[in-house]
């Protein structure tokens, strides 16, 4: 049977295994994954023997995701864009393709969750410039948002993204972050703010748009004080869970041969 699985460190909380295990539990399908704790020094090494031992791919996460773009033999243009991977297929040969399906995932739960909504009826704004905001920013720039807006406490960061994305892009001020609001159809939290055990994200909203779509990267809690703060206001909330959904079904069709539906049974397997 197939192999597959999550390389990180730590691994333990990760919510894949449960994910793929109820896939494969759900569409029959022979196959394993499995949650793979390698240490930084180690990940070269792992990844050489993996397709060895009856690996077919693997997820890959924090503190991995950009290291495996170096270690990869050939590497998508998403994911070289976007700097990080997520996604790995191992070939026969033992060769190793890296993919970054955040973005897709981004998208395809937004799609879902929100049928009617155009991401060309306004500027788009991202809150954050990390890792996960570089997927976005990339998803919604293909997306055909018109004008990108972007902020994050340390502003060299948004300055960078802008530098690699381009004309869309408008870096606001951390400061200015209220002003970012001011009609943009969609509005992204993409920092950690606001997930449990840190601080809430705290935004001036009184210039966001009822029509606003407004969602959040952080699922735990589901509901974080930023989307309760937009749904007082009258916006269409998405929560993060299904974009954690939605990057894991390009894997799980390359690697066990079955494109998986995201629906509600799944979002409760993986709660
Ligand atoms: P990820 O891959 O999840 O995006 P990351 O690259 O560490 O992780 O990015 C975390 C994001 O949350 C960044 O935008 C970070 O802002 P900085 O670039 O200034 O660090 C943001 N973030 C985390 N803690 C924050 C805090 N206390 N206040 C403001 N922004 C914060």
């Amino acid at each position: 049977a197939p192999l597959a699985g999550v390389i990180g460190m730590p691994i333990a909380h990760s919510r894949s295994p449960r994910l793929h295990a109820h896939w494969l539990r759900r569409y029959g399908l022979p196959g394993h994954y499995v949650p793979l704790p390698v240490m930084p020094e180690h990940l070269a090494e792992v990844l050489r023997i993996l397709p060895r031992a009856g690996f077919v791919g693997a997820n890959v996460t924090i503190p991995h995701k950009e290291a495996v773009i170096a270690l990869a033999d050939s590497v998508s243009d998403r994911a070289a864009l976007i700097g990080a991977a997520n996604t790995l297929i191992f070939r026969p040969d033992g060769r190793i393709h890296a993919d970054n399906t955040d973005g897709y995932g981004f998208i395809a739960n937004l799609r879902q969750s929100a049928p009617d909504w155009q991401p060309a009826a306004g500027p788009a704004a991202v809150i954050g410039a990390g890792g996960a905001a570089r997927a976005v920013v990339a998803s919604l720039l293909d997306s055909g948002v018109p004008e990108l807006r972007i902020t994050n406490r340390t502003r060299l960061r948004s300055d960078q993204i802008k530098a690699e994305f381009g004309a869309r892009l408008v870096v606001y001020d951390w400061a200015q972050a209220g002003n970012m609001l001011d009609s943009a159809a969609t509005v992204v939290n993409a920092t950690s703010l606001g997930m449990q055990g840190k601080q809430p994200l705290r935004v001036p909203m009184d210039a966001l748009s009822p029509d606003a779509l407004v969602t959040d990267l952080v699922y735990t809690p589901l509901m974080t004080p930023f989307l309760a703060e937009a749904q007082a206001r009258g916006c269409r909330i998405v929560d993060g869970l299904g974009m954690l959904l939605h990057q894991a079904a390009p894997g799980f069709e390359r690697w066990f041969g079955q494109r998986p539906e995201v629906d509600d049974e799944t979002r409760r397997i993986v709660l």
